[in-house]
């Protein structure tokens, strides 16, 4: 990847002088999902598979950047001082543009333009977080040339920021985290409430993690993931009409069926639903994953999936048949949509020496029953974003 990036760096730029070189990683979620903005736990870690950058100075205010992922919009030219707003147009260049904003926005003075050139190996828009994984790149780039030595909290934050107020995705904190703190062969839980975090061994034994991407296109996926932020909003204001509580992470399962009842929706009751009881799975998870119990970790993430699509109404046919496929295939010990949902991906615990006939067996039944072809990926956990 970065040899084929350097020679299009040089081929756009010319010989730039000194380069560097930084990767952010995508993340895959393995339990903990629409739990972020609930303020509950998640459970993700880093994929080797992200966003490479080939980064040179230039001695004037300007910042070209090309991806070679989006080839068709050539070169997308700033000003390192022009006022950054969002036009579409400027598709994925919108999330560098966020990023400088919210570091000029917190008085940090850009003294020189950079050429940057982009190119990513996760696939876009399947939940696997290629977005979050740019915005973390562009940090960890500012913050390195220009030697801010900002925290990677911050940047963290500033990278939700950008998702939430420059792109309009009221997205949690998780893809940003993993993608930032994330290190080899751990997964990490994350309280989203307190931002506490401790990294668990991925001690799998002779199991492996298959993601499958359905390759169904995410539609609408970002103004029903809205709808669902402002559902779980508005079930927590109703039992804040008795609980002192300020997520709905705050309460176990118990509290919540007891006072249920406050919400009136019917819906918003089953988004809640979903939160509170996947707060308490993946808490479970891990615990399971510590004891060594593989089997009970498994079935925490089926029960994840049916919650998702019973209770919070992501999934849809084509993430639905790639789990039951899944389910149904006996190296499977778990399988459960992964990221926003409304298409993306599937994570799956497969045993290794069966991983070939699952990905032929899933892959069949899939392309039978939705026309589309899935795409298999054995998972290797990778670490945060770094300067390489
Ligand atoms: C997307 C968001 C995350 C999280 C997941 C669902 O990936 O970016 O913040 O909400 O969906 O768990």
């Amino acid at each position: 990847m970065h040899a084929q990036l350097n020679s299009t760096h040089q081929q756009l730029f010319g010989n730039a002088g000194e380069l560097f070189k930084f990767f952010a990683p995508g993340r895959v979620n393995l339990i903990g999902e629409h739990t972020d903005y609930n303020g509950g736990h998640v459970f993700p870690c880093a994929l080797d598979k992200g966003t490479y950058a080939i980064v040179s100075i230039r001695n004037d205010n300007k910042i070209k950047l090309y991806s070679t992922n989006f080839s068709k919009i050539g070169i997308v030219e700033l000003e390192v001082n022009q006022k950054f707003t969002h036009e579409p147009q400027h598709d994925w260049a919108n999330y560098v543009k966020g990023m400088y904003k919210i570091f000029l926005d917190n008085g940090y003075k850009i003294s020189h333009g950079l050429n940057i050139t982009i190119g990513g190996n996760i696939p876009n828009g399947a939940g696997l977080s290629s977005s979050a994984s740019l915005e973390i790149l562009i940090a960890t780039i500012l913050n390195y040339i220009y030697k801010f030595n900002i925290d990677p909290v911050t940047l963290i934050k500033w990278g939700q920021n950008v998702e939430n107020n420059f792109i309009g995705v009221n997205s949690g904190i998780m893809d940003q985290f993993a993608s930032m703190m994330s290190i080899e062969n751990h997964a990490m839980l994350l309280n989203c409430s307190t931002l506490d975090y401790i990294y668990a061994p991925l001690n799998l034994n002779e199991y492996i993690i298959i993601i499958a991407n359905t390759n169904k296109r995410r539609g609408l996926a970002d103004s029903k993931y809205n709808e669902r932020v402002l559902e779980c909003q508005t079930a927590l204001k109703q039992l804040q009409q008795k609980l002192d509580i300020k997520t709905l992470g705050d309460i176990n399962s118990d509290t919540f069926l007891a006072n249920e009842y406050l919400i009136t929706n019917p819906i918003h009751r089953l988004r809640a639903h979903h939160a509170v009881f996947e707060n308490q799975r993946t808490k479970d998870a891990v615990i399971a994953l510590k004891n060594n119990d593989l089997i009970t970790f498994g079935l925490l993430m089926n029960e994840s999936h049916i919650s998702l699509r019973d209770n919070y109404a992501v999934t849809g046919i084509e993430l639905d048949t790639l789990v039951e496929a899944a389910w149904n295939e006996p190296s499977t010990l778990g399988a459960r949509m992964t990221g926003a949902g409304f298409g993306g991906c599937t994570v799956n615990i497969v045993h290794k020496q069966m991983a070939d006939s699952f990905i032929h067996n899933v892959g069949k039944i899939y392309t039978e029953k939705t026309g589309l072809c899935a795409d298999f990926y054995i998972a290797n956990v990778g670490k945060g974003a770094h300067a390489l």
